[in-house]
């Protein structure tokens, strides 16, 4: 199996995914310790990570730390794509730098948009929707891919690192796939990783909140930041910690350098060993290697190196759409927009697929099925915070005490007020962009 991030199927089997690809379970215990957890946290739509321990750590003790995500500027903004950003309000009010890519180039690369046409789309539909959805302006920046040199440069550079049978093997390009097409996953780890040069912060632990479609672009980037990487710590096959330099100019001083890095930890059983460009720790537990690799990493710009942290990432499921199938702006159906009128939400709500029975005096009998129905995850992931009250939902459906004409109309109701919301704080919006624009 791959995962194609260019494709509209959804990635049902979460488990699947996660035993296939080294995607990790996002546990209790990675949220549980945040203040006021956002919903989509707590309710399980975050359904797996890679390395969100070390945003943990950064959170916990206040360390800098920043979020980068990506919008596609190929259609209008539905639900679906507002997950993202209701993401990265909740974590930057917990302190993180936002950075926004807006994916114009890849747009351009792999749908059949120019340039021109994205830029209106990125701004109409995506950018006035987070500014009405409550992204702030102070430490934040919106980028356009196309616009971003810095990103770019690196996607070129850091290009150097990796193959064409990579790139084949990760996403099936075939002879006929254009160049714009296959370089565009290399200006996506641009994007990633441009966040951690000097001039934007320099390097520290970085989030990327995407869905799971997503995940080859974060496979691919982590393993260019680590490849780029001067110094890895590792336990070996002999059971001990070492620290390795990985090139070959400048060991003497690298080795001094981790020594001296070493010394600080507290660390005293220290075999250098040159000809190996290694230094074992002998007094080091695989507990410690976290600590180790970041006082290490950081002074890699010191010698020549990006000092790249590998970047985290978190995935998100699928809503999925009104008609059954994939929420999609394709169709328009199966999406309710963020700047759909009252009417057009309602209707689609009302011929929504739910996890009703198919008689009354069978529901009220058997009860209705949640978990399948399209209705209680609008509830889920966008109409309802107080889990309390959604948790009497699940229960009054399960025990045919709620009917879906009933739960309907009150999923409509609260559509209506959410986007009454959006649709009036996006009135003042368009003046207020030029200050999240770099
Ligand atoms: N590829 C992403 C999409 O299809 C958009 C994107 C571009 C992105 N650059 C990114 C996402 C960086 C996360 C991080 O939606
Ligand atoms: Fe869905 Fe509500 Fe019907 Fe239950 S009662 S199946 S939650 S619409």
């Amino acid at each position: 199996m791959k995962i194609d991030p260019w494709s509209s199927t959804t990635y049902q089997d979460y488990s699947r995914l996660r035993d296939e690809f080294g995607i990790e379970e996002f546990s209790e215990d990675l949220y549980k310790f945040l203040p006021h957890p956002h919903r989509l946290l707590r309710r399980g739509v975050i359904i797996g990570h890679r390395g969100f321990s070390q945003i943990k750590d950064a959170i916990q003790n206040k360390k800098s730390w920043a979020i980068l995500t990506g919008l596609m500027p190929s259609g209008k903004m539905h639900l679906g794509h507002k997950m993202v950003i209701d993401q990265v309000i909740y974590y930057q009010s917990l302190g993180a730098d936002i950075n926004i890519a807006v994916a114009d180039i890849e747009a351009f690369a792999t749908r059949d948009y120019t340039l021109e046409q994205t830029r209106e789309y990125a701004i109409n539909e995506y950018i006035k929707n987070y500014i009405a959805l409550g992204l702030k302006t102070e430490k934040c920046r919106i980028y356009f891919q196309s616009k971003n040199q810095d990103a770019k440069d690196l996607a070129y550079l850091l290009g150097k690192k990796i193959n064409w049978s990579q790139m084949q093997s990760t996403y099936g390009f075939i002879g006929s796939t254009s160049m714009a097409h296959i370089f565009s996953p290399l200006i996506q780890t641009g994007d990633i990783l441009h966040v951690q040069l000097k001039k934007y912060g320099g390097g520290r632990p970085t989030l990327v909140p995407v869905g799971v479609d997503q995940d080859p672009h974060i496979r691919l980037c982590r393993d260019i930041a680590q490849a780029h990487r001067l110094y890895n710590v590792t336990i070996t096959k002999d059971n001990r910690i070492g620290v390795f330099i990985k090139i070959d100019e400048n060991i003497e001083k690298l080795l001094d350098n981790a020594e001296k890095i070493l010394n600080k930890l507290q660390f005293t059983k220290i075999n250098r060993i040159t000809d190996y460009k290694a230094i074992y720790i002998n007094d080091a537990k695989k507990e410690d290697i976290p600590l180790i690799d970041e006082a290490l990493v950081k002074t890699e710009p010191f010698f020549g190196g990006y000092g790249f942290f590998t970047p985290s990432s978190t995935y998100h499921r699928f809503i999925t759409g009104l008609t059954g199938g994939k929420m999609s702006s394709s169709n328009p159906e199966s999406a309710i927009f963020l700047t759909d009128t009252y009417e057009q939400a309602k209707k689609k709500i009302m011929n929504c697929k739910t996890g009703g029975a198919v008689t009354l005096e069978e529901q009220k009998k058997n009860g209705g099925k949640p978990d399948e129905c399209v209705i209680y995850e609008l509830f889920l992931y966008h109409l309802i915070e107080d889990d309390n009250e959604l948790m009497q939902i699940y229960n009054d459906c399960k025990n045919g005490k709620k009917m879906c004409g009933q739960c309907k109309k009150y999923a409509a109701e609260l559509m209506e007020k959410m986007l009454i919301d959006i649709q009036n704080k996006r009135k003042t919006a368009e003046g207020k962009i030029k200050k999240y624009l770099e």
